[in-house]
């Protein structure tokens, strides 16, 4: 039987309660193929309070030698604050992110018919919708120089040729697997950074001649999104407008409570987490939604832990619960935390 490493960041608010779930969920869809061995560790707040920072070397290290790392979410009011020298949970997120070198950021976002109903976009906008976005995550304005004096501050975009190449190369090989399209969006009219990015992209696509690629600047992207998202299929993007177009796009599926994503690098350990925030306001209440989480070790167990079967069978478990008419509140029913959880583990069995 394979033997499988998983690093467990719960992390803050909402966190440990729908990673608690999805750990019954995987447990459940797995039974012991691959046996997973999970330890649990504090990244985010919950480690600022115990450490002073909210990522350690030492939980870096376990995440360097793991087979995978799934996170709940971090941050929280507690921890909000503009000075710039104190800890912020998402430091942590942030130093993961770059010390794993996961600069390959995939947020697919399909639908299940049974939520048509449920997203603020009309059913025939929406109906068919199947894309992916592929956002760059470990370079651009996230960690270009940045600077401020008591009346300026400034961020920097940098992107060098390799880091948009070995982005877009993820792009292109998705969409391979897919429906062969790529949309490469940019701000080319504006920013010398997406001129570099558009130049790269294209030289690329020679060695990709059975995908299509079309270029769109980032404010008509969002417009399109929304008015016919069932035309898009892999986008690839840099990581400031991947972090903005995604959000966005998680509202086609009615809420973001639902959206999952998985962190790749050139090897090694891939993160999983949902897109969701922490949401404070209702952490510790037993009503987040599970599903995201629960999708997001789906991915896991397909990219990093060789068992496409047990993925599948999540998201299947996943569609028959939606299927079903069970509803968290975020998709305006009344199912808590349990009541997902055991619908799904009951689509499971
Ligand atoms: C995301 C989040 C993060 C980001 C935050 C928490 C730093 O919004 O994963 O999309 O901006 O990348
Ligand atoms: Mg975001």
């Amino acid at each position: 039987m394979a033997q499988k490493s998983v690093v467990l960041m719960p992390g803050d608010g909402i966190g440990p309660e729908v990673v608690g779930a999805t750990v019954e969920v995987v447990e459940a869809a797995t039974a012991g193929d691959p046996a997973i061995t999970w330890s649990e560790v504090l990244m985010g707040g919950c480690s600022i309070d115990v450490h002073g920072t909210a990522l350690t070397d030492e939980v870096l290290a376990e995440c360097r030698a793991a087979d995978a790392v799934l996170l709940g979410a971090v941050g929280g009011p507690k921890w909000d604050t503009t000075d710039p020298d104190a800890p912020r949970p998402e430091q942590g997120l942030l130093g993961l992110r770059a010390g794993l070198g996961l600069f390959a950021n995939l947020r697919p976002v399909k639908p299940p018919p049974a939520l048509y109903g449920a997203s603020p976009l009309r059913e025939e906008r929406i109906a068919g919708t199947d894309l992916l976005v592929v956002r760059e995550l470990t370079g651009g304005i996230y960690f270009g120089e940045r600077g401020r004096t008591d009346d300026s501050a400034y961020d920097t975009c940098p992107y060098s040729r390799d880091e948009v190449e070995r982005l877009a190369r993820r792009g292109f090989e998705a969409a391979r697997g897919r429906r062969a399209k790529v949309t490469s969006v940019d701000k080319a009219n504006v920013l010398e950074t997406s001129r570099l990015w558009r130049e790269v992209v294209s030289g690329l696509a020679a060695e990709y001649p059975e995908v299509e690629l079309e270029h769109m600047l980032v404010d008509n992207a969002a417009m399109q999104l929304v008015s016919r998202p069932a035309d898009f299929d892999v986008i690839v993007t840099e990581n400031l407008f991947g972090d903005i177009l995604s959000d966005e796009a998680a509202m086609i599926t009615g809420s973001i409570g639902m959206l999952p994503s998985a962190s790749l690098g050139a090897a090694g350990a891939g993160l999983y987490e949902p897109v969701h925030g922490s949401a404070p306001d209702i952490a510790g209440q037993g009503i987040a939604n599970p599903i995201a989480t629960c999708l997001s070790a789906a991915m896991m167990l397909r990219y990093s832990l060789d068992a496409p079967g047990a993925a599948a069978r999540i998201d299947d478990a996943v569609a028959a619960t939606l299927d079903a008419g069970v509803r968290p509140r975020d998709l305006g029913g009344d199912a808590d935390t349990r009541a997902v959880t055991d619908a799904i583990l009951g689509a499971l069995a």
